[in-house]
């Protein structure tokens, strides 16, 4: 947290240098879901390039910022893969490229995860529209002060995943054919898969959906006054619910396997004019 304003400070200015323009929408992209959504060309670096600290490494997450249709004038920044707080990250730097992002003047992101399915009747592959999330990972990028432009000390998270933006995105779930239900995403801080008695927990709460992600992103993003769009791939169903163990590696598998058509619906997505609306 110390210092972390005079670090986004000079993140800004580092990407101002990097002569990318800037960019009006952002996607962030979850394990094993770094799909292509277009070629960047020279636009593409390492996250580490504009962040103060490493990203580490996890398996299926690239960690590059792609700068996409940049030469129009609506450029998307694409974060491929994310930092999590399993991995030692606190709220503020877990949530540092999104708020990059919002000084930059995104002012809508689009977040996706694979995440494990909580319905009795979800199956590895389904693709669901986050309605609304439980954060129980114990951290919250507000933490602490925070400069007051910002946005509010106690911001309003009623409609963090925007009403309109899922709209615009079940229509075009729905000119494609696809099946697209809205869900409730538990965010836990892992990376110990859960215990069977917490996804029963988890159930019992109302969740439709389990991961280790996005929370804190969208808490900071609302915070900032950015609108949310937030996609969840069941990779598994969660402990429990199915006899064999959970591993990551077939975790990422199910989700790669999975990704072609979030990677259709997101193409699509990101040629409707709502996302980058003021
Ligand atoms: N639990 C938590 N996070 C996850 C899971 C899960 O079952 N699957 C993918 N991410």
């Amino acid at each position: 947290m110390d210092g972390m304003v005079e670090e986004l400070e000079s993140a800004v200015a580092r990407w101002d240098e990097s002569g990318w323009p800037r960019p009006r929408v952002m996607v962030v992209s979850g394990s094993g879901l770094a799909v292509d959504l277009g070629d960047p060309g020279r636009h593409s670096r390492p996250m580490g390039d504009f962040l103060p600290f490493g990203t580490g490494h996890v398996d299926g997450h690239p960690h590059t910022f792609d700068l996409l249709a940049a030469d129009t004038d609506r450029p998307v920044l694409y974060q491929r893969g994310r930092l999590h707080s399993y991995q030692g990250y606190d709220g503020h730097e877990t949530a540092f490229s999104i708020r990059l992002a919002a000084l930059l003047g995104v002012k809508t992101v689009i977040l996706s995860n694979a995440a494990g399915g909580l319905r009795q009747e979800s199956r590895p592959g389904d693709l669901m529209l986050i309605r609304d999330h439980i954060n129980l990972i114990g951290l919250n990028p507000l933490r602490g002060e925070l400069p007051e432009g910002w946005g509010p000390r106690f911001p309003d998270l009623t409609a963090a995943y925007d009403l309109e933006l899922r709209r615009v995105a079940r229509d075009e779930a729905a000119r494609l054919g696809m099946e697209l239900d809205e869900g409730i995403y538990a965010a836990v801080a892992g990376p110990s898969y859960e215990t069977p008695a917490e996804v029963s927990m988890l159930r019992a709460m109302g969740a439709d959906l389990v991961g280790m992600s996005t929370a804190l992103e969208v808490i900071a993003a609302r915070h900032m006054g950015l609108r949310c769009l937030g996609f969840s791939l069941v990779a598994n169903l969660a402990s429990g619910m199915v006899a064999e163990p959970l591993v990551h590696t077939e975790v990422l598998a199910a989700a790669e396997e999975a990704s072609g058509r979030l990677r259709e619906l997101l193409v699509r997505l990101l040629e409707r004019p709502e996302l980058y609306a003021d």
